[in-house]
């Protein structure tokens, strides 16, 4: 196959939503219909126990398995679809946010009786800042929920963004009985089942045989919802919803296997083939021929006996070849990769080359960082990968003073996974690790241990927010340093930050000193 048609035929992008509302049962289904898995129940253990905030073996066991299922891959229909898998647990936003600069589009699973929820407001803020096409997909219909409109306009305005609604559910909970398929202009009727699927029959609304199928109320209503959705909602143009203004709708339920497929078959048909991406030097388009690509994701290796680690790469242009000569641009050096792996489902194996969209999976003995970029010889630096201001801060310190220099390095190489971020106080010399959610503290604490025979000790601090400064005035920039001293810290590439106590600490500094720039994330 021509080059240009392997990038055209390939679809990468994540399903999100806020715990519970049924992504890891919408990833298996749409891998079943992928032939890709055979039985239900695969993919579902690769799930860490939503409530579980300290049972360090289901964090090991999330680890080990999502590197086979971090990406899955399945060929359907001449397509080549990837799903990147994001953590469900909402102390591993982080890892969710680096995961979305790697699609191309997203399918956001909303919980019909539950509507929009925190964690999905959270993401849906990634995508518009990238402005991520975006379909919606309303789960649980078999369960009681609210009207459909109702949910709409709650989607329009807690989630910022268009909607413009392709099926229609007739009913919901006991009462479900389908949804109408605007798109195709089918209809497509209910039946619990785990393991079938439905058929779709083409009835136009006007007919007969529509009043035969539901009975003559229901039909009634879906004819007066559906002229309702014409009047309010604009027709559906594949343009918006590339341009990240308008996310298409669609009704089901995942876990009877309902709606999915009409999903699936829509999202192949709009969503988009790999897409530019933006290097800080230029802008990258996938046709090209020579190879680059960035790592989004560091997985450390189960076996503690092998310290070696996967990073995953998203290409972003031209081919990948097994054995063939990168640049590491940020060490500059060259690399080969005998043993790069690909993602197909739960299972992976090595390839002799891949494209752009695909994720490769190269095997690292702690040459990468999260960030990095891969080229054929190009110093390209692909942006995207910010770091966010951390929000939970523990000082940490050394608890066996023999192990010092191991837990350095374990301490460097989580960094480097991204699992936290990593700051030297100014003031006191100490290491400062900061978190967006209280799990990591124990996952590094744990891992420390286990992969680096290193014990550490953590102590609380009290800090509002971590956040990068800049200013083009040197006298008012080593101004605000005299001052705020006692405040200072260094990130991992010695960049200054500011640790403010309070909000309003934060609002005095900034107010205070009003040609500085107070930073939010990293890049900037
Ligand atoms: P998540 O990955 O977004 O966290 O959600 P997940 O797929 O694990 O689904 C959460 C729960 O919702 C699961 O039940 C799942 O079976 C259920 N679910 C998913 N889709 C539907 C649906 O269309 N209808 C109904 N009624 N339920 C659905 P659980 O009891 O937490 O897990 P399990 O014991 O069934 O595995």
């Amino acid at each position: 196959m021509e080059f240009e048609q392997e990038i055209a035929r390939r679809r990468t992008f994540a399903i999100i939503s806020h715990p519970d509302a049924g992504k890891t049962t919408l990833t298996e289904k749409l891998l079943l219909f992928g032939g890709a898995i055979h039985v239900a129940g695969a993919v579902k253990s690769n799930k860490i126990k939503k409530t579980a905030t300290s049972d360090f073996m289901e964090i090991e066991k999330q680890r080990g398995i999502s590197v086979a299922t971090s990406v899955m891959g399945f060929e359907y229909n001449g397509y080549k679809v990837n799903i990147l898998d994001t953590p469900g647990h909402q102390d591993f936003a982080e890892d969710t946010f680096r995961t979305l600069t790697a699609v191309d589009s997203v399918i956001i699973v909303i919980d019909a009786a539950k509507g929009v929820e925190t964690q999905t407001r959270k993401l849906m803020q990634v995508c518009r800042m990238r402005n991520t096409p975006v379909i919606v997909f309303v789960n649980k219909l078999d369960r009681p929920c609210g009207d459909a409109f109702d949910l709409l306009d709650e989607i329009e305005t807690e989630l910022k963004i268009g909607v413009r609604p392709l099926s229609w559910p007739i009913g919901n909970g006991e009462r479900f009985m389908g949804v109408y398929n605007l798109f195709e202009k089918s209809l497509y009727m209910y039946e619990p089942s785990k393991q079938t699927v439905q058929e779709g029959v083409a009835v136009e609304l006007s007919s007969k045989e529509l009043d035969s199928r539901i009975g003559e109320t229901e039909a009634a209503t879906l004819r007066e919802e559906v002229e309702t959705i014409d009047g309010v909602y604009p027709e559906f143009d594949v343009q918006d919803y590339l341009r990240g203004q308008i996310a298409p709708v669609f009704f089901g339920s995942a876990l009877n296997n309902f709606g999915v497929r009409e999903l699936l078959h829509c999202f192949l048909q709009i969503a988009p083939q790999p897409q530019t991406s933006h290097a800080a030097e230029r802008d990258v388009l996938p046709q090209e021929k020579k190879f680059t690509g960035f790592v989004f994701k560091i997985h450390a290796n189960m076996d503690p006996n092998h310290r070696n680690r996967i990073a995953f790469v998203k290409i972003c242009s031209g081919k990948f070849e097994r054995n063939k000569a990168y640049k590491h641009v940020r060490l500059g050096k060259e690399l080969k990769f005998s043993s790069p792996t690909a993602f197909m489902a739960d299972k992976k194996s090595i390839i002799d080359e891949a494209y752009p969209g695909d994720i490769v999976g190269l095997p690292d003995t702690g040459n990468f960082k999260i960030g990095d970029s891969i080229s054929e010889g190009e110093n390209i630096n692909f942006r995207g990968l910010p770091s966010f201001s951390p929000e939970l801060f523990r000082y940490i310190d050394n608890a066996d003073p023999m192990k010092a220099k191991q837990l350095a390095k374990g301490i460097d190489q989580l960094m480097d996974e991204g699992v936290a971020q990593l700051f030297v106080h100014q003031f006191n010399g100490r290491k400062i690790i900061g978190t967006v959610g209280a799990l990591q503290f124990e996952v590094i604490e744990y891992r420390l241990l286990h992969e680096y025979g290193a014990k550490c000790r953590y102590e609380g601090i009290s800090l509002y927010k971590a956040c990068w400064i800049e200013s083009d005035d040197v006298a008012e920039l080593s101004e605000f340093k005299k001052r705020k001293a006692q405040y200072l810290a260094k990130d991992k590439d010695g960049r200054d930050v500011f640790l403010a106590e309070s909000n309003f600490m934060l609002q005095m500094a900034e107010q205070d000193f009003k040609k500085i720039r107070f930073h939010f994330t990293s890049e900037f």
